[in-house]
C-alpha cells in the first residue's frame, strides 16, 4: 500500500535581515511536525526557504552598498546556519532567486495573462515596503501601518492587474465549509468577517522596472517586475517542482504554517491564484502567534530581534526548542523572555526528565531486568490525547501531557523505594519504569531529538517509531554509564 503523503511549508522569510527567533517558532513547529510525520511512517516533505526579491530587499542591498545578488546570499547563509543550529532537517531550502523558480513563476503568470485573469489597468493605493503589502485606509493607525509603525506611501500607477475581485465569493465559501481551512477558529472568523464586510478589489502584480528592478520581469511586458507576493507565494507549488517533479506526490499541502501577519494575503490572493491555475487548494493554514519582546511583536523592522544562533551556543537546539515550544499555546501570544527559558530548564528539563533519567540509570546499575509493565503507571500516559493534540498542532498541549507522565515516572519512584525491594517485585518497578523512559524518549523525539537520540544511546533503545510507543516492548540490555542530560544553569 502506498504510504500516506504529508507536505508541509514554512513561510519564506524574507532576506532583508539575519533570522530571529520569530522566524525559529515557525520552523521549529515544522519541523516537529515533519518529525512526528515521519516517525508515523508517512512520506513526508518539509520545505522552507527565503524570498528574495522586491522593493525591502532591493533597498535594504542599497543601504548596504552591495549588489542585491551578493546581499541575499549572504544573508541566505545566516538562515541555513539558523536551521543548522536548531536541527532543522527541511528536505528543500527554496530560494525565489532559483532559476527554476523564476522560470516556473513566468509560466504561471504567462498563464494568468493569457486566460485574461491579469490585464493591464491603473492602480491606486496605500502600500507599506515594510510589509510589501497594500493596505486599506481602514487598516492604518494615524496614516501608519500598525505593524511597522510607518507611514505608508500613496502609489499611482500603470500595472497589470491580477482579477482578484472574480474570487470573493468563491473564496468565502471555501472557507465557511472548511475546505480551505483555517485555524484556530478565531483567525478563520477574522477572514470570513472580513470577506464579507470588504470587497476585493482587484491586485496590482506588477511594478515599474525602472523602480523595482531586483525582481522577476513579467514575461509579457518586460518594462514591469512581477509583485513579490505573487513570486513569494508560488514558492509552495514550485519548490516540489511544479508543474512536474514531486509536485503531483505532494500536492496539495497538508499543512501551511505562519502567523497572522500574513494569514489575509494567505486567505485571500494566495487561493485565488491556485483557483486560477485551476489547481487544487491547500488543506490547512495554521496561524500560531506573535512572540513578543515587551509586548511589541519581535522584528527586525522594530529592532528588538533575538538571535537564535546566540541562544543556541548559550543553552543547545534541544532547550531552545523546548522553550520555544512549550512556552505559548499556539495560536496565542506570548512574550519572550531569557529568565522564562532558564526556569523551564532547570524546572522542566533538568528537575523533571534530567532527573527521571538519572534515577532509573542509577536504580538500574547498568542492567534492564525482565519484568511485566506495572498497569497502573502505564493507565497514566495519554497516549491517544497526546497524538490528537500532534495532529491539531497543540503542541504545547502535547508536551504539557508527556511531562505529566514523566511526573507521574517520578512519583511511582518516590512511591515504590525500589531501592528497598527486592526479586520480582524490584524487577518488576524497573522493568516498568524503563519501559516508560522507551516511550518518553518516542514520543520527544520530535520536539528534543538530540536528547532523544542520547537516552536511545543510554539504554540501547530502538530507532523511534510510534508504531512502537506501546508498553511491554523492552528488551532486557545493559545501560551505559550516561552524562547529566541537563546541567543546571544558576
Ligand atoms: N516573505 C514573507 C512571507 C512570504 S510566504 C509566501 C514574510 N516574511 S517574514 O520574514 O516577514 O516572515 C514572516 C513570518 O515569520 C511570520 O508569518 C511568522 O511565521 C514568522 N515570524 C516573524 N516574526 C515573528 C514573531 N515575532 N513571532 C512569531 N512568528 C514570527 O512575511
Amino acid at each position: 500500500m502506498a504510504k500516506k503523503k504529508f507536505y508541509v511549508t514554512t513561510p519564506i522569510y524574507y532576506v532583508n535581515d539575519v533570522p530571529h527567533i520569530g522566524h525559529s517558532y515557525t520552523t521549529i513547529i515544522a519541523d516537529i511536525l515533519a518529525r512526528w510525520h515521519k516517525m508515523l511512517g508517512e512520506d513526508v516533505f518539509f520545505l522552507t526557504g527565503t524570498d528574495e526579491h522586491g522593493i525591502k530587499i532591493q533597498q535594504s542591498a542599497e543601504k548596504s552598498k552591495k549588489k542585491p545578488q551578493e546581499f541575499v546570499d549572504n544573508i541566505v547563509d545566516s538562515y541555513k546556519k539558523a536551521w543548522q543550529a536548531l536541527n532543522i532537517q527541511y528536505d528543500n531550502f527554496i530560494r525565489t532567486t532559483d532559476p527554476d523558480h523564476i522560470k516556473a513563476v513566468q509560466k504561471v503568470l504567462q498563464e494568468l495573462y493569457d486566460k485574461k485573469l491579469i490585464y493591464k489597468g491603473k492602480y491606486e493605493a496605500c502600500y507599506c515596503a515594510g510589509c510589501e503589502q497594500y493596505k486599506l485606509k481602514s487598516e492604518l493607525e494615524d496614516g501608519k501601518c500598525p505593524l511597522h509603525k510607518k507611514e505608508v506611501e500613496i502609489r499611482k500607477e500603470e500595472a497589470y492587474l491580477f482579477r482578484l475581485s472574480k474570487f470573493q465569493n468563491e473564496l468565502r465559501k471555501l472557507i465557511e465549509t472548511d475546505k480551505y481551512q483555517i485555524v484556530p477558529k478565531e483567525r478563520k472568523n477574522e477572514i470570513l468577517s472580513f470577506l464579507t464586510k470588504e470587497k476585493l478589489q482587484d491586485i496590482s502584480i506588477s511594478r515599474p522596472k525602472e523602480e523595482v528592478y531586483w525582481a522577476i520581469e513579467l514575461p509579457f511586458d518586460k518594462k514591469h517586475t512581477c509583485y513579490v507576493w505573487v513570486d513569494a507565494f508560488l514558492n509552495y507549488i514550485t519548490g516540489i517542482g511544479w508543474p512536474d517533479g514531486k509536485f503531483k506526490d505532494y500536492w496539495p499541502a497538508d499543512v501551511q504554517l505562519m502567523s497572522k501577519d500574513i494569514l489575509r494575503v494567505h486567505a485571500t490572493i494566495w487561493p485565488a491564484i491556485l483557483l486560477a491555475l485551476d489547481l487544487e487548494l491547500p488543506k490547512k493554514l495554521f496561524i500560531h502567534g506573535f512572540f513578543t519582546a515587551n509586548g511589541l511583536k519581535i522584528s527586525k523592522s522594530l529592532g528588538n530581534a533575538i538571535d537564535p544562533i546566540a541562544l543556541v551556543d548559550k543553552y543547545n537546539s534541544d532547550v531552545v526548542r523546548y522553550f520555544i515550544i512549550r512556552h505559548i499555546p499556539l495560536g496565542q501570544d506570548g512574550d519572550f523572555s531569557e529568565e522564562a527559558l532558564k526556569e523551564r530548564h532547570n524546572g522542566e528539563l533538568a528537575n523533571k526528565l534530567g532527573n527521571l533519567v538519572s534515577r532509573i540509570a542509577g536504580l538500574c546499575k547498568e542492567k534492564i531486568p525482565k519484568g511485566t509493565i506495572d498497569s497502573d503507571l502505564a493507565g497514566k500516559l495519554k497516549f491517544t490525547e497526546i497524538c490528537s493534540h500532534i495532529n491539531h498542532i497543540e503542541l504545547d498541549k502535547s508536551l504539557a501531557e508527556i511531562f505529566s507522565f514523566i511526573d507521574a515516572c517520578n512519583e511511582y519512584v518516590q512511591e515504590k523505594h525500589p531501592w528497598n525491594l527486592e526479586g520480582k517485585e524490584k524487577d518488576d518497578v524497573l522493568y516498568s519504569l524503563v519501559d516508560s523512559m522507551r516511550i518518553i524518549s518516542i514520543l520527544l523525539s520530535p520536539f528534543i531529538p538530540f536528547t532523544s537520540e542520547r537516552i536511545n544511546d543510554q539504554f540501547n533503545f530502538a530507532k523511534p517509531e510510534i508504531k512502537n510507543a506501546v508498553f511491554g516492548k523492552t528488551k532486557s540490555g545493559k545501560i551505559k554509564k550516561g552524562e547529566i542530560l541537563f546541567e543546571k544553569i544558576e
